[in-house]
């Protein structure tokens, strides 16, 4: 199993990539929805499940091209199972079983979140066995030990809000398009540090859960008190809020992940997921890290959001120590907790 074809449609992108277990990356490709859904506010599931119809078969095409191969090069497909919506879902799993049947090579279905983690192994320097991974999505929040591909231990997760959701319902409330994160942060870049003060949740709640609703609650009324006290915000006091939202939501995650390090004695910690592309997360894990002896490992910035490359990537580890199957039957797994994919020991 030496060329896989990786197809990531588990939410607003279309993502292709073809992996070479011995040459690496070849090629990728990513059709994002933004344009579309940014009318909505937020992603709305039938237009992104039309949208990757549209958009899988030209964009498998382009990227072999790229490569340079040929379809009938490819030695297994992998796609993404779940989590994720489910239509969007469906669309990625039943071209890549069809293909796959096609063309008589396994498929292989991928956990979104498994992808993710282990994204950073994609970069140069990659990490080694264990580490601590912090998976900050729009949809996850949690915290891993990971021993190995198919070794996952959480260690904590949020209870209710993930870091992702927390900047882009932050974002709409200051007014600000969809997806939320990248914009608050670049709004935040303006903001005057300290004038406002929100707050950190669970940050000193002795285990290694979060919880970002009450963030949201709390950037709500202070909005709410500004427009009400002035009209309408000035541009100034929008961009103060930002980075106070910003500073809370990265100083927990901070918190959590160095902790998680203390008690799991591992000196590795690996960012993964759309909210890992944070500039302010990133320097500050980093100066905290070096204070204390830490590693963290990043992946390449487009790697960070969804993408077709963590897919393959997963799909060519994993076919190392599992059986690859010419079954074409499918289904997709919109909820499914990553401890389930679990291998035995
Ligand atoms: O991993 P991802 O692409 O999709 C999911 O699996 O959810 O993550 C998307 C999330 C969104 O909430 C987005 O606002 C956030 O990642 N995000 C960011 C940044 N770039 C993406 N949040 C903060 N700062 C960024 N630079
Ligand atoms: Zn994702």
């Amino acid at each position: 199993m030496k060329l896989i074809l990786g197809i990531e449609s588990s939410c607003d992108e279309t993502g292709v990539a073809l992996y070479h277990s011995e040459r690496g990356l070849l090629a990728h490709m990513l059709h994002t929805q933004v344009a579309m859904h940014s009318e909505y506010g937020g992603v709305v599931p039938e237009l992104a499940s039309r949208d990757h119809i549209r958009h899988v078969l030209p964009l498998i095409r382009t990227t072999v091209h790229k490569a340079g191969c040929q379809l009938q090069d490819v030695d297994a497909i992998a796609y993404t199972q779940g989590p994720g919506l489910s239509g969007a879902l469906l669309v990625g799993a039943s071209i890549a079983c069809a293909l796959a049947y096609a063309l008589d090579v396994p498929a292989i279905g991928i956990h979104h979140l498994e992808g993710h983690l282990l994204s950073p192994l994609l970069s140069d320097p990659a990490p080694g066995f264990p580490f601590v991974a912090l998976l900050v999505s729009g949809g996850h929040t949690q915290l891993m030990r990971v021993d190995g591909v198919g070794k996952y231990i959480l260690l904590g997760e949020t209870l209710d809000d993930a870091a992702g959701e927390a900047f882009d319902k932050s974002a709409k409330l200051l007014g600000l398009g969809y997806p939320g994160g990248p914009e608050l942060a670049k709004l935040a870049t303006r903001g005057e540090p300290g004038r406002f003060m929100l707050p950190r949740p669970m940050q000193h709640s002795g285990d290694l859960d979060f919880s970002f609703s009450g963030l949201k609650t709390a950037v709500l009324t202070l909005t709410r008190q500004h427009e009400l006290a002035e009209q309408s915000m000035d541009a100034q006091t929008r961009a103060d809020i930002a980075h106070a939202a910003q500073e809370a939501i990265v100083d927990v995650l901070t918190s959590k992940a160095l902790s998680a390090l203390k008690q799991t004695g591992l000196k590795q910690l690996v960012v993964a997921g759309g909210v890992g592309a944070n500039k302010r997360l990133r320097t500050q894990l980093d100066q905290e890290a070096n204070k204390r002896g830490f590693r963290v490992f990043y992946p390449d910035l487009e790697f960070c959001t969804d993408n077709g490359a963590m897919i393959a990537f997963a799909a060519a580890l994993r076919l190392q120590q599992q059986e690859a199957r010419r079954d074409y039957r499918f289904n997709v797994k919109p909820r499914w907790d990553l401890q389930q994919i679990n291998t035995a020991t």
